[in-house]
């Protein structure tokens, strides 16, 4: 048994666990889901697993994508990737609910899968599905030759490594990469994008993994801030645009390793039930860079301050405003809005983290969730 544990240890790293080895991975995970297919020199991007149907997404005016937990936030932000840069219309369900809905797909239509593990039942059975319907599948997955991987007609890997700790982490950055990486070719292909707004992101990509290395090295100061929110017993993340997804996943993250009941909300959506909750005990996780929503969000916050919500804000680098107004910040450096989660998903990986082990939480095999969930 002792050699047991020691081999565990060697494969953390030095690191107390592998949730925690896994988020200070995203720097190294997220260049290799980007690497020999950005390149600098000419300003191109190739993605070698669509080579034959890059043109076939280019030419769809539909997109659906299939996924399940946070999988699925992953594919939300993919919705507003495409939708933004490509003018394409994009649907994001949940496999389960789509395998069983009769959903209206037709010859051509394009279906993505997201799956960290490539083996999940219901994504697995969706995309069988659509494939049944006459759909091209494509698949975004982590490991390479798992069953979703094999069914697809093809697809782009995101190599981020072995993922052991349940909650997914570095998973979630590489996908999000790596379906930037998708909107961003096929925006090019439909000449939806200027030639320097494609630049642009592909110099923005290239520079997001010294920029999570930065936000890594805020992790002590959001340790003292968990340790002020450690018995908690509830918490709402708030977020808007491209932020809003890495609300659900904050509050996924949370809720999965804490037990700490959460969720996760479009700030505007706020005042259509969650504000009801707020009152001094509410910790309330606003993310809010400075992106197009701004200004919207700075008001949000006022909403929270003025019913005494104890505010946690992720901000832009140099922002002096709301620093002023909230309790705690936690900065992360500019980039391109589209690449925004990207960054502020890290924080709040970590800030979930130091509230479950500051709880005592298993946090690597959290009770009653599985890695992989290949059952339905
Ligand atoms: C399980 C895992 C999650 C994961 C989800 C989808 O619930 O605990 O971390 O997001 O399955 O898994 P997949 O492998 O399809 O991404």
């Amino acid at each position: 048994e002792t050699v047991e544990l020691e081999l565990e240890a060697i494969e953390k790293g030095g690191y107390d666990h592998f949730m925690l080895k896994e988020i200070f991975e995203q720097p190294r995970s997220i260049a290799d889901s980007m690497r020999g297919r950005i390149n600098l020199d000419s300003a191109s991007l190739q993605l070698g697993g669509l080579r034959d149907y890059l043109d076939k997404i280019a030419k769809t005016d539909r997109i659906v994508i299939v996924a399940c937990g946070t999988s699925w936030h992953a594919g939300l932000v993919g919705e507003y990737l495409f939708e933004e840069l490509a003018r394409v219309n994009v649907e994001v369900e949940y496999a389960s609910e789509f395998r069983y809905r009769n959903p209206i797909i037709k010859e051509g239509d394009i279906v993505i899968a997201i799956s960290q593990s490539g083996e999940t039942a219901d994504t697995m059975a969706a995309l069988e599905l659509a494939k049944s319907k006459g759909a091209i599948i494509l698949g975004v997955c982590n490991v390479v030759g798992s069953s979703i991987a094999r069914i697809t007609h093809a697809g782009v890997y995101t190599h981020a490594g072995p993922e052991i700790g349940v909650a997914s982490t570095k998973a979630f950055t590489a996908q999000v990469t790596v379906l930037s990486l998708i909107a961003i070719a096929t925006a090019h292909k439909k000449g939806t994008i200027s030639q320097d707004l494609y630049r642009e992101l592909l110099f923005g990509l290239d520079a997001i993994p010294a920029k999570v290395e930065k936000i890594l090295k805020s992790a002590e100061k959001i340790k003292d801030i968990s340790k002020l929110f450690t018995f908690a017993s509830n918490f709402i993340f708030l977020g808007r645009g491209l932020n809003f997804p890495v609300a659900l996943e904050g509050a996924l993250k949370l809720k999965e390793i804490s037990y700490i009941h959460a969720e996760g909300y479009p700030a505007a959506e706020m005042k259509h039930g969650p504000i009801a909750l707020i009152d001094e005990d509410m910790p309330v996780v606003f993310i809010a860079t400075k992106d197009a929503s701004y200004e919207k969000i700075v008001s949000n916050i006022q909403e929270v301050k003025a019913r005494k919500g104890r505010v946690i804000a992720i901000v832009t680098e140099g922002d002096t405003l709301i620093p002023k107004m909230v309790d705690f910040v936690v900065e992360v450096p500019r980039t391109n809005d589209l690449l925004l989660p990207l960054l502020t998903s890290i924080p709040l990986q970590l800030i979930s983290y130091y509230i479950a082990v500051l709880r005592g939480r298993n946090v690597d095999q959290p009770r009653n969730l599985a890695k992989s969930v290949t059952v339905e």
